[in-house]
């Protein structure tokens, strides 16, 4: 016996594939391994999007991040086209890659009570949204994801890098700051006592990009990104609001108030361009002027390709 392993042990040795780095295992030595990406539930609450979501979706898929690092936290509701079969079809092609996937369409109704068009928010909606946004918040904190991106339907996101450049900046919630055809974006600089929008000198300078960092302000929407391995963030709600909240029913003023409450400072960050969105409609727009916009948001897109490639 003893003899056959002596005669085998040489011969093992030059089998052995990584054979250059030396033949004893103590000269080997090899670095600690990176750590793992971030859990990040990605969280899309989507309505009457066909028309952006070929291009928003895109966006998403090239993200430069591991799949297997990102959950998807999908749904759907009061739709007048086609956008529960273009999600579906989208997940049925794309689950695979994910670490998981939960998916939450509602086929009818296709719209709200006394609603007066597909673009407007009455009450009945904005709670139905607010207790969805809950709902994807629930289950990012049950499957201990360390981040969730919440991203409205038609923001695209054209900077591949924009999740780890956000994480990098260490913020409870931080947005990047998206570009639109007008002053609009998806931050507020100031505040009135009553939780609406108001207007300010500082505001401005950040959306020009003439001043570029990351910002406190009191309000961020429609695309950011909440830390949850963050203590203050436990105590982030959307749903119900908070029992001395006494301003409109409206989801992002609602997040806004629960984010002050909770001692969690709003970020917006504008050091790069990370992205575009369209301007809201008004609310008797229709689903064509919303499409028609969102072309103009595209065409933009399309133009800063161009004149960028020029520059190279
Ligand atoms: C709706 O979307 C599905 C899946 O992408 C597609 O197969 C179907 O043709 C679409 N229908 C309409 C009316 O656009
Ligand atoms: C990120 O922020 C936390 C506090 O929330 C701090 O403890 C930690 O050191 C920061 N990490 C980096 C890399 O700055």
């Amino acid at each position: 016996m003893l003899r056959v392993t002596s005669l085998l042990l040489p011969l093992l040795f030059v089998l052995l594939p990584g054979s250059g780095r030396g033949y004893f295992p103590e000269e080997r030595w090899s670095p600690e391994s990176p750590l793992l990406a971030p859990r990040v539930v990605i969280a899309l609450i989507c309505r009457n999007s066909a028309h952006s979501l070929p291009l928003f979706l895109g966006a998403i898929e090239r993200l430069n991040y591991p799949k297997d690092r990102l959950a998807l936290w999908v749904a759907t509701d009061h739709n007048m086209d086609n956008t529960t079969a273009i999600l579906r079809d989208w997940l049925i092609q794309v689950q695979n890659y994910y670490h998981y996937v939960e998916w939450r369409p509602e086929d009818e109704p296709s719209a709200f009570e006394d609603e007066i068009g597909p673009k407007q928010w009455n009450n009945l909606r904005y709670e139905h949204v607010m207790k969805l946004r809950q709902a994807a918040l629930n289950t990012a904190r049950e499957i201990w994801a360390d981040y969730l991106l919440m991203a409205d339907c038609d923001n695209l996101l054209t900077d591949q890098d924009v999740l780890w450049k956000l994480m990098r900046e260490n913020k409870t919630i931080v947005a990047p700051m998206l570009e639109s055809r007008a002053a609009y974006s998806n931050f507020w600089c100031g505040m009135t006592s009553q939780g609406y929008y108001k207007r300010t000198p500082a505001y401005m300078p950040i959306r020009r990009r003439e001043r570029r960092g990351c910002f406190a302000v009191p309000m961020v929407h429609s695309t950011y990104l909440v830390d949850l391995r963050k203590e203050a963030s436990s105590q982030l709600a959307f749903y119900p609001p908070h029992p001395e909240y006494s301003w409109a029913l409206d989801d992002v003023i609602i997040f806004a108030y629960s984010a002050r409450v909770a001692d969690v400072q709003m970020y917006v960050c504008n050091r790069d361009t990370y992205g575009y969105f369209p301007v809201p409609m008004r609310s008797h727009a229709t689903m064509q002027d919303e499409a028609e916009s969102f072309l103009h948001t595209h065409l933009e897109i399309m133009g800063e390709l161009k004149s960028s490639m020029k520059l190279v």
